[in-house]
């Protein structure tokens, strides 16, 4: 199988040479038995990968079992991987087979594995290793024959220096890593994404296909896209299940630069790893400051999309610019940093990290008087 057939087989769209790459070493490595380690963000394509790797095997006729370990309670996680016996503990009133039996010739797909707590983790490494575990509750072996693929969007070394994961089970799960990169890493991968995804949803829906314009294109570019592909393919899906429009134009996705711009300013608030008392304050500060350029923003969007808007001059609500905002919200920091500190001057400016100067000199241009 070319590596082109393997992606049209498994729903893969890349252009990429990052993710072409890993295609590559999913196709070598899935036709052996060693386990494979999937890292990257939420919706870069982790499972995409687990389920092509299964298939691309020679266990692709016995199952593929999915296990979300940060999703099942911690008290079940055991008795659902293992299986129990029957009267193991209260409720047990079936003997049950857990995942590794019923992934038995085939794969076991431990989602989220950094949230496995860490009494799972001494029996799962067991599992592994040994191929074999007992039931809850029972004293004989089950011998069992999986393959382990994991995936996490947490850094699994640091998780083992905070002594929140086994070292030996992360070295026996990570043979081989495959580290999906975010799709703003990975820019070239968005047009043909979205275009696969235009075509998917107009097929499903028996709708026709509308075209993308260049503009339209060009926001989906320049988007940060934190939620990677799901959150494109959301997107898609919602435009189109919006408008009928032929053409997709910028106007559609108008949103996304309002969003980016949000997560812009989130991003460059100063981060604070000390937390002195003041660190705390000003954090409050910045992010009732965030919160309000939030607000702005929104009622920025209802305002422009308010057709019977009518342009009031005496009550003018005049949507800010980007500028304007950034003043009104330094304004704001000043206020709130002199109120907090009971107008004492030296003590704000301490609090908003400028010098008394500064701030005597911000007083006085935005003519700031306590009331
Ligand atoms: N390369 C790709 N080509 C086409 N579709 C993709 C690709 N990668 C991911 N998708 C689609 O994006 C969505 C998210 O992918 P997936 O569920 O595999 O992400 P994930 O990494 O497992 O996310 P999470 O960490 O949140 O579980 C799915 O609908 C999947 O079909
Ligand atoms: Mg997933």
């Amino acid at each position: 199988m070319t590596r082109e057939e393997f992606k049209a087989k498994f729903g893969i769209i890349s252009r990429s040479k990052e993710v072409n790459d890993i295609v590559d070493i999913a196709m070598q490595v899935a036709k052996s038995d060693i386990s494979v380690l999937l890292y990257g963000e939420s919706g870069v394509g982790k499972e995409v990968f687990a389920k092509a790797i299964h298939g691309y095997s020679n266990r692709a006729d016995k199952p593929l079992i999915s296990v979300n370990c940060g999703a099942i309670p911690e008290g079940i996680l055991e008795s659902e991987l293992f299986g129990h016996k029957k009267g193991s503990f209260t409720g047990a009133v079936e003997s049950r087979k857990g995942y590794f039996e019923l992934a038995d010739g085939g794969t076991l797909f431990l989602d989220e594995i950094a949230e496995t707590p860490l009494t799972t983790q001494v029996k799962l490494l067991r599992a592994i290793e040994n191929k074999e575990f007992m039931r809850i509750g029972s004293e004989t072996v089950t011998k069992v024959d999986v393959r382990i693929i994991a995936a996490t969007n947490k850094d699994l070394q640091k998780e083992v220096a905070a002594k929140k994961f086994r070292e030996d089970l992360y070295f026996r799960l990570k043979a081989v890593t495959l580290h999906i990169p975010p799709l703003r890493e990975r820019k070239i991968d968005i047009e043909p994404l979205t275009l696969h995804f235009i075509n998917n949803y107009c097929q499903n829906n028996n709708i026709p296909v509308p075209k993308l314009s260049n503009e339209a294109l060009e926001i989906l570019i320049n988007y940060n896209w934190p939620g990677n592909i799901r959150e494109l393919k959301n997107t898609v899906e919602s435009v189109l299940a919006l408008n009928t429009d032929k053409i997709l134009t910028d106007k559609h996705f108008q949103h996304l630069i309002i969003k980016n711009d949000e997560q812009e300013t989130a991003r460059n608030l100063p981060i604070f790893t000390r937390k002195l008392p003041e660190d705390v304050d000003r954090e409050i500060i910045y992010r009732a400051l965030f919160e309000l350029k939030k607000d702005i923003l929104e009622i920025k969007e209802i305002l422009l999309k308010r057709e019977d808007y009518e342009f009031n001059e005496k009550n003018k609500i005049v949507p800010d610019d980007d500028v304007l905002d950034i003043e009104e919200l330094e304004r704001n920091a000043i206020i709130k940093a002199l109120e907090k500190t009971h107008w004492n001057k030296r003590k704000a400016a301490k609090l908003l990290n400028i010098s008394e100067r500064t701030l005597y000199r911000k007083i006085k241009d935005y003519d700031i008087r306590i009331w």
